[in-house]
């Protein structure tokens, strides 16, 4: 069944809409200037200049933006990559591949890389490496072995509402579990109940401040660490920034309790409902009061 709409996005770049979930999988602004923006620029990549390896989780490949704009960087510099890629569906990367449009974004070696994991899964170039595990992401992660750790783990599901699987606190522990001491774990999300498992996780967050074409919007995403980021570590071209008191306050709302799935095998509608129940008995402050007094439409 073809329940995906292919459309090319404000920036020119192409885009799907998934009919099953009801939502696109990118900004209509850009699919590529959201992966620019929300996951390369906060990954601020030249921390690890003088790191001789680094390895990459990609939540949701997707048509594989976050990695494409990721991997463009690594590919020009001297550090060895491992990437490891979790996805249940292999249509939107075919799709994409069979794009023009989408196939003139990349450098060869990116392009390469992407139809070698179309074709068999993985990429090498004898010197870094990548592998796709296709799958549900709550199991498929276990193919990883257990021992590595991930300097940048890029999270983008679809929204909480619509995928909370991969948004449960139990998921968030997981990748937290697997997150580098240095590493960072980054999303679009800037929902409370996401920021409050990171931060039940044990993780540092910091708001990604949006870039000037956006400054209507109060946040871009979120990035959590496991230890404060250094002064040094903070650079000119994203700015990362400390939750705002509007953002810490939204922290204290009933949007805060999080989406639950203890077997990591859940689905959807149960993770919803058991969520929905807890909201409902609690004693949290609702979030429409959070909005009315900072006037915000989220
Ligand atoms: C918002 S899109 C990702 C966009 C992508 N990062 C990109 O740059 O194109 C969400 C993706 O999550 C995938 N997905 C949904 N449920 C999943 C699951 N349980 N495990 C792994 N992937 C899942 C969908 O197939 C879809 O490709």
């Amino acid at each position: 069944m073809n329940d995906f709409e292919i459309h090319t996005t404000k920036d020119g770049s192409l885009s799907l809409y998934s009919l099953n979930y009801e939502q696109g999988f990118h900004d209509k602004d850009g699919a590529l200037r959201e992966s620019i923006a929300k996951y390369l620029l906060p990954a601020q990549l030249e921390n690890f200049s003088t790191t001789k390896k680094i390895v990459v989780l990609d939540v949701c490949l997707g048509l594989g933006y976050n990695t494409g704009c990721i991997l463009e960087k690594l590919f020009q510099s001297n550090i060895q990559t491992e990437w490891h890629g979790l996805e249940i569906d292999q249509r939107p990367l075919s799709l994409a591949l069979n794009e023009e449009k989408f196939q003139r974004i990349w450098s060869p070696k990116v392009l390469h890389f992407f139809n070698c994991l179309k074709k068999s899964g993985k990429w090498t170039d004898g010197f870094s490496e990548g592998s796709i595990h296709w799958g549900d992401a709550r199991q498929k992660i276990y193919e990883i072995r257990d021992s590595l750790r991930f300097d940048l783990i890029l999270l983008d599901p679809f929204s909480p509402q619509k995928c909370p699987e991969l948004w449960s606190e139990e998921f968030i522990s997981l990748l937290t579990e697997r997150l580098s001491v240095k590493g960072r774990l980054i999303t679009y999300s800037t929902a409370a109940s996401i920021r409050a498992s990171f931060i039940r996780a044990g993780l540092k967050i910091y708001s990604i401040a949006p870039s000037i074409d956006d400054q209507h919007k109060w946040s871009s995403g979120t990035v959590a660490m496991k230890k404060k980021r250094e002064q040094h570590n903070i650079s000119g071209n994203c700015q990362l920034k400390d939750l705002s008191t509007r953002e810490i306050e939204h922290l204290a709302t009933r949007s805060s309790i999080p989406y639950r799935d203890p077997t990591g095998k859940g689905s959807c509608k149960e993770i919803i409902s058991t969520r929905e129940i807890e909201q409902s008995k609690s004693q949290l402050v609702s979030t429409s009061s959070w909005r009315k007094r900072w006037n915000t439409a989220q």
